[in-house]
């Protein structure tokens, strides 16, 4: 999925750093972990800890952090993802116009033109469909997040929009016009009892401990839950009145990390009840925080402190016209606990 901050094109440097300062660890934490990439791809080598603000990316991480290969859907007694994938037109039409969130507040039916209303129907059908095999016990707990999950991925696939939720286009993009469809995800098995969290970082710190501590909080003032809110009220379905031309989420919590008057006290809190041994973290050279403040703060509870900085042109080598003095940074520094 595309999403502001991912760090798909950095896994290899945040491996570099990791095998240049890291003899043996058996956790990870991603504690940021949005579209939950760098967990997944640490799974292989450690026990993962995932976490993020948002409920969507929740649902991704206990799809394929939490559960360690697809659920078989036994009491179901069918595939749910050739099921939705081969619903035909028809088929669809037979869902109540009540029931139809999506039709009627992301399609042209109410005023928006996130999703073409063949799409937003097709996602309708299958979150309701989801939701009623909850309550009648015919998938579980796990099952139910991953198909929310499988939904949640294909989407972005067919969204009328250029990056974020932030706003839609005004003329149909191609990709709009194709039909939504699931596919499976790529689940790894690490053999370990691995856990996902929906909680604001801050507070789920004084919960854990292990290993390493990966963080990569958001570095601006744009607030995911506003750029990400149509996939957020996909995952909940829980029929909120929406506000304005984009329909935004009244209530979702807003995180600290994108205020500049907060940023600062939030992080220091964050590296102060770290219990890990290592702590990396991801930031930008035009993030809120400015070099030194991250300087201090990691030496005042940590020590060996290191300073990796990688050229955002690489990093972001799909983008043009990027400020050559932009850089990636990544932070390391051990602490005793
Ligand atoms: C830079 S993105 C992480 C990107 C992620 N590493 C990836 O590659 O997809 C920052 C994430 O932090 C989450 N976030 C912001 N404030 C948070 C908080 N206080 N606690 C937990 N997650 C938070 C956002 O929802 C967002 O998904």
């Amino acid at each position: 999925m595309r999403y502001i901050g991912s760090k798909k094109l950095l896994l290899g440097d945040i491996e570099r750093v990791i095998d240049e300062n890291i003899k043996s660890a058996g956790s990870f934490c991603d504690i940021f972990s949005g579209t939950v990439c760098v967990g997944s791809y640490f799974k292989n080598k450690y026990k993962i800890i995932t976490n993020d603000l948002m409920y969507f990316s929740y649902c991704i991480q206990k799809a394929v952090i939490e559960n360690n290969s697809c659920p078989k859907f036994v009491k179901l007694g069918f595939n749910p993802i050739e099921y939705f994938n081969g619903l035909t037109p028809v088929k669809l039409n037979d869902l109540p116009e009540e029931q139809r969130f999506c039709v009627n507040n992301f399609s042209p039916v109410g005023g928006r033109m996130y999703l073409s209303e063949k799409n937003a129907l097709k996602t309708d059908y299958i979150r309701n469909t989801v939701e009623n095999w909850k309550s009648e016990c015919l998938i579980n707990n796990s099952e139910y997040y991953y198909l929310i999950a499988v939904l949640i991925e294909a989407i972005p696939f067919v969204s009328n929009i250029s990056g974020t939720y932030g706003a839609y286009n005004k003329f149909w993009d191609k990709r709009s016009l194709k039909d939504l469809t699931l596919k499976e995800p790529e689940i790894s098995d690490n053999g370990k009892e691995n856990k996902a969290f929906n909680l604001d970082g801050n507070e789920l710190i004084k919960q854990i401990n292990g290993d390493i501590l990966y963080i990569d909080p958001p570095y601006n003032k744009r607030q995911y839950s506003s750029n990400y809110h149509l996939l957020e009220t996909v995952a909940k379905y829980d029929f909120p009145t929406l506000k304005g031309v984009t329909g935004l989420r009244s209530n979702d919590a807003k995180s600290d990390y994108c205020k500049k008057n907060s940023v600062l006290n939030s992080f220091e809190d964050l590296i102060k009840n770290a219990k890990f041994k290592h702590i990396i973290m991801s930031y930008s050279t035009e993030g809120l925080m400015g070099v030194n403040d991250i300087e201090k703060v990691m030496c005042k509870y940590g020590t060996g402190y290191k300073l990796y900085e990688i050229d955002y042109r690489r990093f972001k080598s799909r983008e043009s016209k990027i400020d050559s003095n932009l850089k990636e940074l990544i932070f390391y520094v051990r602490k005793e606990v």
